[in-house]
């Protein structure tokens, strides 16, 4: 059986390579639904249709035991009810993990005194979700979020030469709450690493999921070993995408420094 990886696009493939860098003996499956992001600006009732669709597949078809939301805007919006009503009915053995608590847990861990700033899509900052979850984990700190809506679809349109520009915009308010750490929530925004670090202060910290979740989902096959001893490990990748453009061939290659094969599927 294989890992699972799951998101709208660009942002699951980061998270894919920097797990595989940190487990690269497991096979693991990545799957974009580039044919519908950006997830974060869709209802609800959109972003749990594509994620159940998604998840769906990636059990039937791939065999995956276990499957990772590498998207906050789906972890916030469809993972508590695939937990709780899908798995249950139709795969309870199987797992299906979010980003947003490894995400927080670390956030707590290592800044529990800072001003924590957030930027993220539309979707996941309407959900509340990093506010509701912090209250439980730390009630004395507070998170200052912003929505970036335009920064998914330049991330997948090669719209590179706007980024820093927009990012400026969107910062301005973080930047006057003097927050301390940034929180990069939504898989896609390592990319803006780069880009970031020529506008913020140095003194404020960068906390990007593809430098948390592979340490998190480590700790998780080591305290689950019923799930971990069912995971084929002969170091094997596949790539699958719901839709496939040039761009998004063009930034694949950019994110791992060489072509990768890329499979079409329909959930
Ligand atoms: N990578 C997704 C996230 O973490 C992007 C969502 C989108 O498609 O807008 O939220």
């Amino acid at each position: 059986m294989k890992i699972g990886i799951f998101d709208s696009g660009i942002g699951g493939l980061i998270i894919t390579k920097a797990i595989k860098e940190k487990l690269p003996e497991y096979d693991m499956v990545y799957l974009g639904d580039t044919l519908h992001l950006p997830y974060g600006g869709r209802s609800k009732d959109a972003i749990y249709c594509y994620t159940e669709r998604a998840i769906d597949y990636l059990l039937s078809k791939e065999n995956c035991n276990l499957v990772v939301i590498a998207c906050n805007t789906a972890s916030a919006t469809a993972l508590r009810r695939i937990q709780q009503e899908y798995l249950v009915k139709y795969y309870p053995k199987r797992r299906v993990l979010g980003v947003v608590i490894p995400t927080l847990e670390t956030v707590v861990d290592k800044y529990s005194n800072k001003r924590i700033g957030l930027l993220a899509t539309e979707a996941l900052v309407n959900s509340g979700i990093y506010q509701e979850e912090l209250q439980k984990l730390a009630p004395h700190m507070k998170i200052f979020a912003k929505v970036a809506p335009l920064l998914v679809p330049l991330i997948e349109n090669g719209g590179e030469k706007w980024l820093s520009d927009v990012l400026q915009e969107y910062l301005k308010p973080l930047l006057d709450k003097n927050i301390d750490v940034l929180v990069l929530a939504c898989t896609h925004y390592p990319f803006l690493i780069p880009y970031l670090k020529e506008i913020l202060p140095p003194n404020i910290a960068i906390v990007s999921q593809d430098r948390i979740i592979p340490d998190k989902l480590d700790d998780y096959l080591t305290r689950h070993p019923e799930i971990d001893k069912k995971l084929n490990k002969n170091s094997e990748n596949k790539f699958c995408v719901t839709d496939i453009t040039n761009n998004y061939i063009k930034t694949a290659k950019y994110i791992y420094g060489r072509d990768i094969k890329l499979e079409k599927v329909v959930l």
